[in-house]
């Protein structure tokens, strides 16, 4: 059971360069062991390799690989630990016929009992090897027929590549559940499980869709489903190469982070009438019938995004006067939710491919329910399946840790909110022009934080290099923020950070506040702030050190904590897509003062496509 990253190429190239380019582009996806087959004077040789791709390329001798057709792939495992031998690809007993895949193959312990009784021998502890198994038991000398073969013995999810000793020349595909892309050059064709591997190459691009099998030549691409072929729309990529690559930044992250600004002007581009009257949100065609049946939105996500989705709570509640529901999508899938025609179904994902989220998504349809997707990855699955897709336009985001993915999601929600708001007649005129004006500063706010605080952030962080405990808290919308800030600093720096209601804090929690602990008191919500002064003084009692984030001007909250990090001044609505900055800030200068991985954090994968 694996979530990776997978490239294929075929063409006058060297192969080993362009697979090893691929892969490094895709190490979000999974990066604790790599491999790669080649064809090389008609034989199939294969190198693969435990930990980072760099320990792959070590193995390699360059000079050693003339091949022109290959198959490479980067790894996440949940099933089979991290090795040299369950690394893929991996072969059959010839050793000739050599298979990558991302998902899970879940009948995979009776298949590869079958096998064994037809004599086959296993080498690794891996799903994924029964498939190379498969394509040896069927192949009668042809192999996209071996391919469709053993796709109909496999039940689960998978996007696949296998390359065969006998037929040099050929690449064959399957995909079901998981992302893979066809990339078209001259004289010269790819696979990949995302667009940034092979957009150096050319930027004409195929989305397989479940059920097709693909066989790339050095010809070009012929593409089948259920036997016949299909006719594929290309599609051309117009995003900057730029977008997937560092730009100067040291990570990813904090490019990211910077990037936020630019972000926050993008998802608002052409959605905010000019006159500031309302919201163009085109691309939702719920009717003004179907708004006036909404009786509950449910809002679905995980992660980072399901961070969103409270915010989401407290936003959507707030205007619309709806009762919403915020899910954990693992949760939801499996709690029998109360979901129906009158329900709207918000689901919230970065990737577009999150499998519990995807699920989810499938779930509430199959309970009647019109379903918009937030999502950042035109076509991913999530796309395809929602009814509706608001886009979120953040670029691609290659950091594992979310930082401007978040911030659009939030602005994916105001949009929707002021859109339906605005159809129910929910939001006076007079409030939406003010909403309106404020969300269109918040791009150079934004900036203005980047540009301000870069320092004092960078500085107080190092706090976290003495202190392996920390706490976040807040009420309300401030409260949603401090979930997220909390997850940003413990996936990146390993700090054991907890969120709470600040409210809640002396229920229990107040027993781990201790001298000089830090505490991040977030501040923006007046209508709670006495109260939430009230819990800071709780906390100052156990002489914790407490850093406050407030709105510039806020004079009282310097009276309170012992350090004030202050952004701009917006309405208490959208203070946290202010909020947030510092605190993803905060997260990275800790990951780097304390020696970790930021973009690539232990344990973790970007795009997680199984549950
Ligand atoms: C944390 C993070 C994850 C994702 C989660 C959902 O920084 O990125 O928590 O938010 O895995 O992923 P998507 O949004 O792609 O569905």
């Amino acid at each position: 059971m694996i979530v990776c990253g997978i490239v294929g190429y075929i063409g006058t190239r060297l192969a080993v360069p362009v697979l090893l380019e691929g892969l490094k582009k895709l190490e979000y996806r999974g990066y604790d062991s790599a491999g790669i087959a080649v064809i090389e004077d008609g034989e199939l040789v294969l190198n693969r390799s435990v930990g980072k791709l760099h320990m792959l390329e070590g193995k390699i001798n360059g000079d050693a690989h003339q091949g022109h057709v290959g198959i490479g792939h980067t790894r996440w495992a949940t099933h089979g630990r991290p090795s040299d031998r369950n690394s893929h690809p991996h072969t059959d007993c010839t050793g000739k016929i050599a298979v990558v895949h991302n998902g899970i193959i879940e009948n995979f312990l009776e298949l590869k009992e079958w096998l064994e009784e037809n004599g086959h021998v296993f080498q690794s502890e891996t799903d994924t090897e029964v498939l190379p198994h498969l394509v040896e038991h069927f192949h009668q000398g042809d192999l996209l027929r071996a391919v469709e073969q053993m796709v109909s013995k496999v039940r689960g999810s998978y996007a696949t590549v296998v390359l065969s000793e006998d037929h040099p020349g050929t690449l064959v595909a399957a995909r079901k559940d998981n992302p893979l892309i066809v990339g078209l050059g001259e004289g010269e064709y790819f696979f990949a499980s995302d667009i940034p591997a092979i957009i150096n190459y050319t930027r004409k691009i195929m989305v397989l869709e479940d059920g097709e099998i693909a066989v790339l030549t050095a010809e070009g691409v012929k593409v089948y489903k259920n036997g016949s072929p299909v006719e594929k729309e290309i599609q051309l990529i117009t995003w900057d190469t730029k977008a997937a690559e560092k730009g100067g930044y040291p990570h990813f992250m904090i490019k990211e982070i910077n990037e936020q600004p630019r972000a926050l002007r993008d998802i608002l581009t052409g959605r905010i009438a000019p006159d500031f009257s309302g919201v163009d949100l085109q691309e939702v065609s719920l009717t003004a019938e179907q708004i006036k049946n909404i009786r509950k939105i449910a809002v679905v996500a995980c992660g980072t995004a399901y961070h969103a989705g409270i915010v989401g709570k407290y936003v959507m509640e707030k205007m619309l006067r709806i009762p919403v529901e915020v899910d954990i999508a693992s949760e939801f899938r499996y709690r029998n939710p109360l979901i129906d025609a009158h329900t709207l179904t918000v689901i919230i994902s970065q990737s577009g491919e999150t499998a519990d989220t995807l699920a989810a998504l499938k779930e509430a349809k199959a309970r009647g329910s019109r379903v918009v997707a937030i999502t950042n990855v035109v076509g991913s699955s999530i796309a395809r399946e929602a009814h509706d897709v608001v886009y979120t336009w953040a670029g691609p985001e290659i950091a594992v840790a979310s930082t401007k993915a978040y911030i659009t999601q939030l602005l994916g929600i105001y949009l929707l909110t002021l859109f339906l708001g605005k159809e129910l007649g929910r939001i006076p005129a007079g409030e939406m022009t003010d909403i309106l004006h404020h969300l269109y500063q918040l791009p150079k706010q934004a900036q203005d934080i980047l540009d301000h605080l870069n320092e004092q952030l960078n500085k107080m962080a190092e706090i976290f290099n003495q202190w392996e405990d920390t706490f976040f808290v807040g009420r309300g919308l401030d409260y949603a923020v401090a979930l997220e800030g909390s997850l940003k600093l413990k996936e990146i720096s390993y700090v054991h950070a907890e969120a709470y209601a600040a409210g809640e804090l002396k229920h229990g929690t107040l027993a781990l506040i201790v001298k000089d602990v830090p505490v991040l008191a977030l501040c923006t919500q007046p209508d709670v702030f006495e109260k939430t002064v009230s819990n800071i003084k709780e906390i100052k009692a156990r002489e914790a050190h407490v850093i406050g984030v407030a709105f510039e001007g806020n004079k009282e909250i310097g009276k309170s904590v012992d350090e004030v990090i202050y952004i701009p001044e917006t309405l208490p609505l959208l203070a946290p897509v202010l909020t947030v900055i510092p605190l993803q800030m905060l997260a990275y200068y800790a990951s780097v003062h304390r020696g970790c991985d930021v973009d690539q954090p232990r344990n973790l994968a970007k795009s997680v496509t199984v549950e």
